[in-house]
């Protein structure tokens, strides 16, 4: 059985003061929900007050980005090492945001996934399509031509100590939702070229849906069979919004239990 992650990408969002408030908030309520996995992905700024502020929990703790080489000459960028060596165990790797904003392309998505695993650190390795690929019918290409280069330059093994989040670029931050549906579809093609690959590592690895969740969506996303979880952008900024997310995936790891 795969356990469920919940993440909250908090994007370039909050005060140190309001980090401090939604950790709090978060960490009150997050040990009832031992049969998942949590975690935030706070900004550069906030990671390590996050840190310090998680001690003794068990909700992990993430960065959005990083960049490659320990260290050197790249002002303004964050390494691996870095993130791994103040207590980052996960990290964001090709969000879409990346992809279209600053224009990171396959080949540096590729490389950035690579610099994690060498720092040990987890990468969550966005994917997804825009909304006019979907209506193209162009959606399983995108994710293929997303997802092999990264499997043939990492290698399909650096895959057991990864998760990928499927995250529709039509529905980020628009409160369009793919429908379960679409979700499970995708999800399903993404753990079918795993796959060809690996079949125990397409057994194990763990899907996340990111894209306009919340609450009222939760469970029919998190009840489908290849939804191991979620990225929740803008729902994870309110401590009770992301608290009944991870509730709505904590119900379906002991519906799977009890099965
Ligand atoms: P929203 O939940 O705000 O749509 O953001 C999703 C996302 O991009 C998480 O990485």
């Amino acid at each position: 059985m795969r356990k469920p992650l919940i993440a909250g990408n908090w994007k370039m969002h909050g005060s140190l003061s309001q980090a401090k408030s939604l950790v709090d908030g978060i960490k009150q309520h997050a040990a009832q929900y031992a049969d998942i996995d949590i975690l935030v992905l706070p900004t550069f700024v906030h990671l390590y007050i996050v840190h310090e502020l998680l001690k003794g929990t068990a909700i992990g703790l993430g960065a959005q980005n990083l960049y490659l080489g320990a260290q050197g000459a790249f002002t303004g960028e964050i390494s691996a090492a870095m993130l791994a060596d103040i207590g980052c165990r996960y990290v964001l790797i090709g969000h879409s945001e990346r992809r279209t904003i600053f224009h990171e392309d396959v080949e540096l998505t590729a490389a950035k996934f690579k610099a994690a695993i060498e720092a040990r650190l987890i990468p969550i390795l966005c994917i997804g399509e825009t909304r006019e690929e979907r209506e193209q019918g162009e959606t399983n290409n995108i994710i293929q031509k997303q997802l092999d280069p990264i499997i043939h330059s990492a290698g399909i093994d650096a895959f057991r100590h990864a998760v990928i989040a499927y995250e529709p670029v039509w529905a980020i931050g628009t409160g369009l939702t793919a429908t379960p549906l679409q979700a499970q579809e995708a999800h399903a093609y993404i753990r079918q070229i795993i796959m060809k690959n690996n079949v125990d590592i397409a057994k194990t690895i763990r899907i996340l849906y990111g894209g306009s969740m919340k609450a009222e969506n939760a469970v029919s996303l998190l009840t489908q069979p290849d939804i191991d979880g979620g990225l929740i952008g803008g729902a994870s900024l309110d401590a009770a919004s992301f608290l009944k997310i991870c509730a709505a995936a904590s119900q379906e790891a002991a519906a799977l239990k009890a099965h």
